[in-house]
């Protein structure tokens, strides 16, 4: 099949796979939720049982989030739509306005530069470090992630300007399939017109619209008739508006119940069809297709506006969601922005999972969220502040080696001391096996090769040696110094 290639697409005649290590998902606030139902819930975590569903918004890199997910939700989201960054080169700091407070007489409105926090620097050069090629990749993970996440059924929708829509389809048509595309569509987004001279006004964004089979999800959804259609129904009798219009093919059954119905007008010419009354009223509407222009994007006026700069419009999502998915079905959005397709789930009775890099994007969420009447409770979640140790322990050190601290407290309790024969070494063999665990997961998620016969140096990457800090460690002179020393010593 033909494929795109981009640079770093292969390493060692293999393709770069994203990162598939799940971590723990820590809950930082529950909203909305009764105290009374915070403790049948934690009631029935600890009995094994399995809680009621929470919608989450989780705030971290999809990079970590989405193979997070993957335990719990592979081939079980019914709808993804993913909105993700296109501005080329563009970083995470916008122009943002605190609006006016309606309560106070003077003008409070006030305008300040969001500049990217640390993490959404580290995602930029992720995503855009070597230009469209690290972009690609970056994009190409991302979609070989989310189709393990979504469900036999499901539908998947990406949204793209004309920068990238063209890569994004040969990116989908490799992880999907070429005959699982099912269409792309035009959103005209804006009829602002500013004036060019050299080129042609762009006006639309694409969402790419792929599914996993054929089973997919696709309810017909039907728009009110343009006012230019409702002018045929020039004629009007105690039904309604009406034209005549030809019956076509038609059974004599159908034929003789409209002739009952007074509806029917024979044609003098002979051989021609019989007429009938086509009433507006009786028709369901104008199936939408794949160019739509009847969505105006989001202005400082409309009630939806969050002021966050990438918003999109509800009434995108709405459809989106009418169409591609039923009610209780689990929608996906790993970009979330001002949380409109968590929003537009909340409303429509979907369940929702949403995350974003950006501090901004997740209080803007919450925000909106909070604001939508009876929403229903949800889990404010993240990777990042978990009880490392507890983690680093259970996750890196195979359960038949460690000595739980049960058994080293029961030994000190006992009278046995810490150079207990029986304990020191089993202690020092676990913290061995522990450390380095944990430094080749490091290692893996940071794309370097472990390295050999150093004490301080454990990998290299792109011709760079790695040092990998032990986990909670604050950044000091001491490892630093060490590490170079060692370095200085080896490349003598
Ligand atoms: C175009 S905006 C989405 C706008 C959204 N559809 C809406 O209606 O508000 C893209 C979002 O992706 C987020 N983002 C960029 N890189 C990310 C990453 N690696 N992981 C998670 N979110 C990311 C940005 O913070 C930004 O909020």
């Amino acid at each position: 099949m033909t494929e795109l290639i981009w640079e770093g697409k292969y390493k060692d005649g293999k393709k770069v796979a994203p990162v598939r290590i799940p971590l723990p998902f820590q809950t930082i606030e529950t909203i909305n939720e009764s105290a009374q139902d915070r403790l049948r819930t934690l009631d029935m975590f600890a009995q094994g049982k399995p809680t009621e569903w929470r919608n989450r918004l989780i705030w971290g890199d999809k990079k970590y989030v989405l193979p997070s997910l993957l335990p719990e939700f592979a081939g079980k989201v019914n709808l993804i739509y993913i909105d993700p960054p296109f501005d080329t080169g563009a970083d995470f700091s916008f122009n943002a306005t605190i609006p006016d407070n309606p309560d106070t007489e003077e003008n409070e409105s006030t305008e300040f530069i969001k500049e990217p926090s640390i993490i959404e620097q580290k995602a930029y050069r992720d995503t855009w470090g070597r230009g469209l090629d690290s972009y690609l990749q970056w994009f190409y993970e991302t979609v070989v992630l989310l189709r393990d996440l979504l469900a036999g059924d499901g539908t998947i929708y990406i949204h793209l300007d004309w920068r990238l829509s063209h890569y994004g389809k040969a990116i989908i048509d490799e992880v999907f399939g070429y005959d699982n595309f099912m269409c792309q569509i035009i959103w005209k987004r804006s009829s602002i017109r500013k004036a060019r001279s050299d080129k042609w006004l762009s006006v639309d964004d694409i969402i790419l619209v792929a599914i996993k089979t054929d089973e997919h999800t696709f309810n017909q959804i039907y728009l009110p008739y343009s006012e230019e259609y409702k002018k045929r129904f020039k004629y009007k009798d105690e039904r309604g508006y009406y034209y005549w219009i030809d019956i076509g093919t038609y059974s004599e059954e159908r034929l003789e119940k409209l002739k009952k119905e007074g509806r029917v007008r024979f044609p003098e010419k002979p051989g021609a069809h019989p007429r009938f009354k086509h009433y507006l009223h009786e028709g369901k509407g104008v199936q939408p297709d794949n160019v739509w222009t009847d969505i105006v994007q989001v202005n400082s006026q409309a009630t939806e506006d969050t002021r966050y700069p990438t918003q999109k419009p509800e009434a995108l999502l709405e459809r989106i969601m009418k169409v591609s998915s039923r009610e209780n079905d689990l929608v996906l959005d790993c970009f979330s922005g001002s949380g409109t397709t968590a929003a537009v789930a909340e409303k429509n009775n979907r369940r929702w999972i949403t995350c974003d890099l950006g501090r901004f994007a997740i209080h803007t969420t919450r925000k909106r969220l909070l604001q939508i009447p009876n929403v229903k409770p949800f889990v404010v979640q993240n990777l990042g502040k978990y009880e490392r140790q507890v983690w680093q322990a259970s996750e890196f050190l195979p359960s038949s080696v460690i000595l739980s601290p049960d058994e080293v407290g029961a030994k000190n309790l006992t009278g046995s001391d810490k150079s207990d024969s029986s304990v020191a070494p089993l202690l020092q063999s676990n913290m061995a096996l522990k450390e380095k665990a944990y430094r080749n997961f490091i290692l893996e998620l940071y794309h370097a090769e472990p390295v050999k016969g150093f004490v301080w140096l454990h990998g290299a990457k792109d011709k760079r040696m790695v040092h990998v800090g032990a986990v909670d460690t604050p950044v000091s002179c001491f490892p630093q110094c060490s590490t170079l020393k060692v370095f200085k010593n080896n490349t003598k």
